[in-house]
């Protein structure tokens, strides 16, 4: 047995095709996988401002028989999933053609679950609780640059219930194939694509030093770090530069890639109870953390601290010996305020009695473990306290 970091175990069973149109080949993709009643799975305002369109016209060119169901919204909750599955009639479709941002891919791998396994999304919550790859084949085309559920092994649902989201996480459940098309991203505003753009930022951060990673998801990591750090401020300042988009959507998607095999860190860790507390996106949320928590990793990580920096082009003057470069933080934190990912949670209603809640929670994550540096309760109060 070699030394288990350099054994490059990695999973990437979905077939992925990218390109400028691609989202035009959905119709032949699903005539290839010989599925013939796909249900197209969206939300309102895609399928009001036409961005599903040249799916639905690949269907129509493909001779398929396809259905729209639009219900999705921005944060789905297992209520919303629990309705679409009464309101479709699952038995009817033998693959979906998820058209949206992250909650549309995640919904969408739930629903190919529940109609291959039946029971509730509840019995699967967890991680590898899914029986079997889904019989029902599952497409995807993502409209956002950064969550990479196009690719991904979980779902995410908000537990109103239990007042809290769930994780539904098993690499059974990665998409079948991902159509990632530059041309279906432009209606992104810049708020989206700097919250998106900075989840996916940190996937590719977080998974490069994280306690998980290999030679293989190194590679996916580092390129991706270049590709998002290097290109987000503009892709921000103009949405409607394709060569931009084409470059954060890549960067995005082999940064879930590297995330799910080698799992993520303390960002994403704390990123679940300050989103819950305080109502900011994910992508705000991951990016607030992101200075302070590579500055906390630093003696764990060594020279790979220096080479993040590199990779995203913010070097200071101090990591060229391969140290902790102590320029880049600040640097870092720069570029996160330039395109509006800031903010102070004494400004979003922070209380004292939040920090233990914040805690427990960041220490009970499935992401806390792979992060490269052990945290104590005592740590993550202070780097919660470094937030506020
Ligand atoms: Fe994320």
């Amino acid at each position: 047995m070699g030394d288990p970091a350099l054994v490059p175990s990695f999973d990437f069973p979905t077939v992925w095709r990218h390109g400028r149109g691609q989202a035009g080949q959905a119709g032949a993709v699903l005539r290839g996988l010989g599925c013939r009643a796909p249900l197209v799975l969206t939300d309102k305002l895609l399928l009001s401002l036409g961005v599903v369109e040249p799916v639905l016209a690949s269907l129509r060119g493909a001779g398929l028989e396809y259905a729209v169901c639009d219900a999705v919204d921005y944060e789905p909750t297992v209520a919303l999933f629990d309705s679409i599955i009464r309101d479709v009639d699952l038995k009817r479709f033998d693959s979906i053609v998820a058209v949206g941002g992250g909650s549309v891919l995640d919904v969408s791998k739930g629903l190919a679950v529940i109609a291959s396994f039946g029971g509730h999304i509840r019995d699967y919550a967890g991680v590898d609780k899914v029986p079997a790859v889904p019989s029902m084949k599952i497409v995807t085309v993502p409209t956002t640059s950064g969550t990479g559920s196009e690719i991904s092994d979980g779902v995410v649902l908000i537990d109103e219930e239990r007042h809290t989201k769930f994780l539904v996480i098993s690499h059974r459940i990665c998409p079948t194939v991902a159509l990632t098309d530059p041309l279906m991203t432009v209606s992104m505003p810049p708020k989206v694509t700097a919250a998106s753009g900075t989840d996916a930022l940190v996937h590719a951060t977080e998974s490069y030093i994280s306690k998980g990673a290999s030679p293989a998801s190194e590679m996916f990591s580092r390129r991706a770090i270049e590709l998002l750090s290097r290109n987000i401020a503009a892709a921000c300042a103009d949405g409607s530069d394709l060569d931009l988009r084409e470059k954060m959507q890549i960067g995005a998607t082999m940064a879930m890639t590297a995330g799910m095999n080698s799992k993520l860190g303390l960002c994403h860790a704390m990123a679940m109870p300050l989103c819950a507390l305080y109502h900011m996106p994910h992508g705000q949320a991951v990016g607030m953390c992101l200075p302070v928590v590579l500055e906390y990793n630093a003696p764990a990580v060594g020279e790979k601290m220096a080479a993040v920096f590199r990779a995203m082009g913010l070097t200071g003057d101090d990591s060229a010996g391969g140290g902790a470069p102590g320029e880049g933080y600040a640097q870092l934190q720069d570029l996160l305020v330039r395109i509006g990912i800031a903010g102070r949670l004494r400004d979003m209603g922070f209380q004292e009695s939040h920090v233990p809640i914040i805690v427990r929670e960041t220490m009970d994550s499935a992401q806390r473990p792979t992060n490269p540096r052990d945290p104590s309760e005592e740590d993550i109060a202070g780097i919660v306290r470094r937030l506020v």
